[in-house]
């Protein structure tokens, strides 16, 4: 089985940015993580980071052309506004779980609305790198839906 993750803007910043918020762990710990979850669920991975919009809708276009299983995707703040992001996975049609490191539901009003909540399949926030083992546990067990 065959994951694509993308994590969007300024999550390479992590460690470094608002650690009151997103905690003191680096993007090379979440990295390290995510890969120590894919050895655990014996799937493979790809990570992507990027802080470009276009190219977020590029990887999940690349994704699609090279027939990965599923997505996990934290687009940052585009989440709350890029129909163009929204539109990409729309179109792709590949099971996409959105994860969030805070509960975007308890902060400001602005942040509160996902624009891809509803063209994912599942969406786990709040749970810092845990929303992120959440996410990849939910794609396991759907595998037999999921796996081409
Ligand atoms: C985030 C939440 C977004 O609102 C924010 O812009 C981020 C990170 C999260 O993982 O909690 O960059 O997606």
């Amino acid at each position: 089985m065959n994951i694509l993750i993308i994590n969007g803007p300024n999550l390479n910043l992590l460690g470094i940015r608002e650690p009151q918020i997103y905690q003191n762990n680096t993007y090379e710990e979440l990295v390290n993580f995510l890969n120590e979850l894919a050895i655990k669920h014996q799937v493979n991975i790809e990570i992507y980071q990027t802080n470009h919009e276009g190219a977020i809708i590029d990887k999940l276009h690349e994704g699609f052309f090279n027939h990965v299983d599923a997505i996990i995707i934290n687009p940052g703040a585009y989440t709350h506004y890029s129909y163009a992001i929204r539109d990409a996975i729309s179109a792709i049609s590949i099971p996409t779980v959105e994860v969030h490191l805070s509960d975007i539901k308890k902060r400001e009003n602005w942040r509160k609305n996902s624009v891809i909540s509803d063209v994912c399949v599942n969406s786990f926030m709040g749970e810092h790198f845990a929303s992120y083992q959440k996410a990849f546990e939910f794609i396991i067990n759907e595998r037999n839906n999921y796996a081409k």
